[in-house]
Formats: structure tokens, C-alpha cells, sequence
């Protein structure tokens, strides 16, 4: 078995922000509310004509984490991108990446594991390069939630949340005999809770015709939906379960981690879980703040964003931890 580790990290924001107070023009919100139970001040949405879209921002933070790995698109051997707002219904938004960043004719894999998508995405990235069948994997996290989601108050519960974007990781085979690199990662689901979170159409169960002729008043079956506390109570559950699964795995206990990054699903959860696990403030990472949930883009924003601003050091103990829709949880342990 070879050790794999992540060579390069990107991430990228579309420019437009939308605080609160623009939310509040749109529907019945404030910016207090939103503070209060989320923590969020504010998110970016692509605006219409700004040229981005899930695969384009999944490009410019990919290349930028190229560009750390010092590496070049034909030194990729596969791409594995994870979202659940792709450009187009199908195909995915791997051969989009394959395409726009003119690479060799690489497999590119899908994941749809919403909030969980980017740690499954590095779990299936480890796997290929631990084995020896791939050197460089590009793995992607991109969002773009704006576009698909209900801002009249009939959603707001939902759609304050959300926020577009994206990040990427480059997983590489190691040198390093050591026992630095991606240690280990754990994934788990349970579908019983699949409506919880959710978007049902269009989709085979919700035809596109069969949505127009509904009325839209009644049923919305084409914008998502969240059990927000349901989801709260088994969010901060499986987090900590996860987390701890992933630092026995290792022999490790709570007391090494160095560096927590938790998808940032809502402030309350992390501020929860960091709580439990008895951490401070500077072993959590915490960017909610500024670009709300972004789905599968938010651990690669988030690590990437510590990664620059120095927040993770040679040797650091860093947890990813996410929990979302499915539902869908898991956990990667890296030694730095
Ligand atoms: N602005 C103002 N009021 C709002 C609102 C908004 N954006 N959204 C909902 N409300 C209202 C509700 O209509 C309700 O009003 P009522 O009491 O008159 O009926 C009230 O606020 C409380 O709603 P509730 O849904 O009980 O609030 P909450 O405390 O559970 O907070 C969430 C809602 C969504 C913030 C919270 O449940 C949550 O964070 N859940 C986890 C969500 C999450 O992390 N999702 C991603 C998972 S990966």
C-alpha cells in the first residue's frame, strides 16, 4: 500500500455578497434571526452573467490547488467531483473539469453526496491512490445553490442558509514512508431519513411536466426541503461519532487533534460540537460566517483557507468531519 496526501489546495468565491439585510428586501428575515440561529452574516451567489457556474468555480479552485501542487492538468490521473447543484441534469460535472481544463481523457466520477460529497470524494481519492492505481487525484467541492433555491418567505428557512462555491484538494501518492498523510477515512448512511433533507424533483418520481402542470402554491416538490431541527439533533450525534471512529481507527485521541474542520453546516452545530469534544476556539475552524453553507464545497473552502492563513502546520492532526443530507456522515483523519 502506498500513503497518499493532499500536494495542493484551492478554493474560490464568486465576488457578489448578499448579507442579511439583502436577504430581508426579499422575504420576512433579519438579519438578527439568521445571526442568532446560524451564525451566518453573509454568503455569495453568482449573479447572472458573471460567467460562473458549479463546474466553472470547481475549475478556478482546482486551479489554483494545481497550481500549489506544482502540478499540471495532464499529471492528473482522475478527477472526482462532488455537488448536488451540477451544471446540467447529466452528464456531471467531472467531464465538465476534464473538458475546461483541456486534461487526458482521465475518468472523472460524480458524487452526490451533498454535504458529505467532499469527504466521500477524498475517501474515494485515497482509495485509488493507496492501491497504486492513481498518483495525482484532483478532488473537487463545488455549489451553486442560489440559482435553485425559494427567496420568498415560503422558503426562507431554507434558502438563508445556502451559499455558492467551491473547493478543490489535490491527493497525491507520497514519498514519505512516514506517517504523515491521509491516516484514514470513515463513511456511513442512513437512508431511513432520506425526505429530512431533500430536493424531490425534477427528478424520475417528479417529471418536469408533471411539476408544470401542479400548481406551484401547493406543491413545490422542485425546491428543497429541510427538517432544520431533526437535522440539528442527528447532525451533532453523528459529528462527534464520526470524529471519534476516525481517531480510534488511529490510536488517537481527541486531545491531538490540531485542527478541526467541520463542513460548515451552521455555526450552532460546530459551536456544539466543539463544546462536546472540549476544544478551543483554535482548534476549530469556523468560515460560516462569511459564505454560509456551501454544501460540498465547505470543507475544501474552509481547509483551504486555514491551509493559507497559516492555520495548519507540518505535522498537525486535522480532522474533516461532515454530516448532511441522506443522511450521508463521515469523517477523514490527516497527519499534515
Ligand atoms: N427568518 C425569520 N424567521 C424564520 C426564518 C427566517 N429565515 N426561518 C424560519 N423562521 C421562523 C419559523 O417560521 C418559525 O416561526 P413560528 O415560530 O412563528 O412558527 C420560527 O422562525 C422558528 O422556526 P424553527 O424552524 O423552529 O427554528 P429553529 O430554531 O429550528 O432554526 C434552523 C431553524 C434551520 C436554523 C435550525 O433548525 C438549524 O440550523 N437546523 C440545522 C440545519 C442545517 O444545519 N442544515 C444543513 C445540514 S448539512
Amino acid at each position: 500500500m502506498y500513503t497518499s496526501k493532499i500536494t495542493g489546495l484551492g478554493h474560490y468565491v464568486p465576488e457578489n455578497v448578499v448579507t442579511n439585510d439583502d436577504l430581508s428586501k426579499l422575504m420576512d428575515t433579519n438579519d438578527a434571526w439568521i445571526q442568532e440561529r446560524t451564525g451566518i452574516q453573509e454568503r455569495r451567489h453568482i449573479k447572472k452573467g458573471d460567467g460562473n457556474s458549479t463546474s466553472v468555480m470547481g475549475v478556478k479552485a482546482a486551479t489554483i490547488a494545481l497550481e500549489e501542487a506544482k502540478l499540471k492538468p495532464d499529471d492528473i490521473d482522475m478527477i472526482v467531483f462532488a455537488t448536488l447543484s451540477p451544471d446540467m441534469y447529466f452528464p456531471g460535472g467531472g467531464v465538465e473539469v476534464q473538458e475546461m481544463m483541456n486534461m487526458r481523457t482521465i475518468p472523472a466520477l460524480d458524487v452526490r453526496n451533498q454535504c458529505s460529497g467532499f469527504v466521500y470524494a477524498m475517501s474515494v481519492a485515497d482509495q485509488f491512490v493507496k492501491t497504486g492505481m492513481y498518483k495525482n487525484i484532483l478532488v473537487i467541492g463545488s455549489e451553486n445553490h442560489s440559482g435553485g433555491l425559494d427567496f420568498t418567505t415560503r422558503g426562507r428557512s431554507v434558502s438563508v442558509i445556502f451559499g455558492d462555491g467551491a473547493g478543490a484538494a489535490v491527493v497525491s501518492r507520497s514519498d514519505d514512508k512516514g506517517e504523515n498523510g491521509i491516516l484514514s477515512t470513515h463513511l456511513h448512511s442512513e437512508g431511513k431519513h432520506k425526505d429530512e433533507l431533500s430536493l424531490q424533483g425534477p427528478s424520475t418520481e417528479y417529471w418536469v411536466p408533471e411539476i408544470i402542470e401542479k400548481n406551484p402554491q401547493e406543491d413545490i416538490p422542485y425546491y428543497p426541503y429541510m427538517n432544520g431541527q431533526f437535522v440539528f439533533k442527528h447532525a451533532i450525534v453523528r459529528f462527534t461519532e464520526v470524529i471519534h471512529e476516525g481517531l480510534k481507527a488511529n490510536g488517537l485521541s481527541v486531545e491531538d487533534i490540531d485542527m478541526l474542520i467541520p463542513h460548515q453546516a451552521n455555526l450552532r452545530i460546530s459551536q456544539f460540537i466543539q463544546q462536546k469534544l472540549k476544544l478551543s476556539d483554535d482548534q476549530v475552524f469556523n468560515n460560516i460566517q462569511k459564505y454560509g453553507n456551501t454544501t460540498a464545497a465547505s470543507i475544501p473552502i474552509a481547509l483551504s483557507e486555514a491551509h493559507k492563513a497559516g492555520k495548519i502546520k507540518k505535522g498537525d492532526l486535522v480532522v474533516l468531519a461532515a454530516f448532511g443530507s441522506g443522511f450521508t456522515w463521515g469523517s477523514v483523519i490527516v497527519r499534515w
